[in-house]
């Protein structure tokens, strides 16, 4: 039987959000999208060249039942949680995040020459995941495996797998792949993907046509959500494309959201908040670095 290349959806500009303590940032999707995204729960994409834009940070706060996964690819930005983990994260490195029972941390831009240029995902964790112990992974730029197609396309493996080549992150339930790809002018990049999988795309810089069928090309800052298919086909216009590529399996659960807590029901909710006020939401401490 043919293999179908899958047809984008829809597509989201994103919207201009301010989060944190003041951060200038462009939010993808977020939960007016439940459960398009499904696993996916939020990507936000951040950086200026203006320190007044994000100098403010993120400073201490709570997460549970996700995992953050902040993607620097230029800049710098010190981070610091309840498990111990302090430290400065540049461009190309990456840390994957999962908050798990409860973390509570701190993501702070700080000024540099260049221009601070990064992502922040969330991927929700099943039900039978939100409580469990949190764990803290850091990838520097080196770390992260890079494949180069025969197609000319290079493609760097956060996590799952591009070309037999596995990322550093792999995960049991979701599946996740994330792979940052860059495609020059009159290249094609192709990607085989579950059927069943929600799978989206983030133009970072560029133009590219992410459906064959589709006449108007996409410009940088869009995300397309796609339809169901056996695989990805993305052409870049005449100045190439660099976009990032995720897939995951759905978890078809429900979802309480409440800032950055996101668990299954509203009473799984008010005890997450009953906690913090009470000061017994983080349950681990300490480094559980997860390999
Ligand atoms: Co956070």
């Amino acid at each position: 039987m043919a293999e179908t290349v899958r047809a984008v959806a829809e597509r989201f500009p994103g919207v201009e959000t301010i989060e944190g303590a003041g951060v200038r940032l462009r939010r993808s999707f977020s939960n007016r999208e439940v459960p398009l995204f499904d696993p996916f729960l939020l990507l936000d994409r951040f950086g200026s060249e203006n320190p007044d834009d994000y100098l403010a940070g993120f400073p201490w706060h709570p997460h549970r039942g996700i995992e953050t996964v902040t993607y620097l690819l230029g800049g710098e930005v010190e981070h610091g949680d309840t498990l111990g983990h302090q430290g400065v994260i540049r461009g190309g490195d990456l840390q994957w995040m999962k908050a798990g029972s409860g973390i509570i941390h701190q993501e702070m831009p700080k000024r540099t020459d260049g221009v601070l240029q990064g992502f922040q995902l969330w991927i929700n964790l099943p039900r039978s995941e939100k409580m469990t112990v949190p764990a803290y992974r850091g990838l520097s730029a080196p770390t992260i495996p890079s494949v180069e197609t025969d197609k000319g396309a290079r493609v760097r493996v956060v996590a799952g797998e591009f070309q037999k080549v596995e990322g550093p992150v792999q995960r049991e339930r979701v599946e996740p792949t994330y792979l940052d790809v860059t495609v020059p002018a009159g290249g094609v990049f192709e990607h085989r993907t579950r059927p069943g999988d929600t799978v989206f795309a983030h133009l970072i810089s560029g133009t590219a046509r992410f459906d064959p069928t589709d006449p108007r090309p996409s410009s940088a800052g869009e995300t397309v959500l796609f339809k169901p298919g056996d695989l990805v086909r993305v052409s870049p216009d005449q100045d190439g494309a660099r976009f990032l590529l995720v897939a995951g399996r759905p978890l078809h659960e429900p979802v309480a959201w409440y800032g950055p807590i996101v668990m299954n029901t509203s009473d799984e909710l008010r005890e997450a908040v009953r906690e913090l006020r009470s000061g017994a939401f983080v349950r681990h401490r300490g480094p559980t670095v997860e390999e």
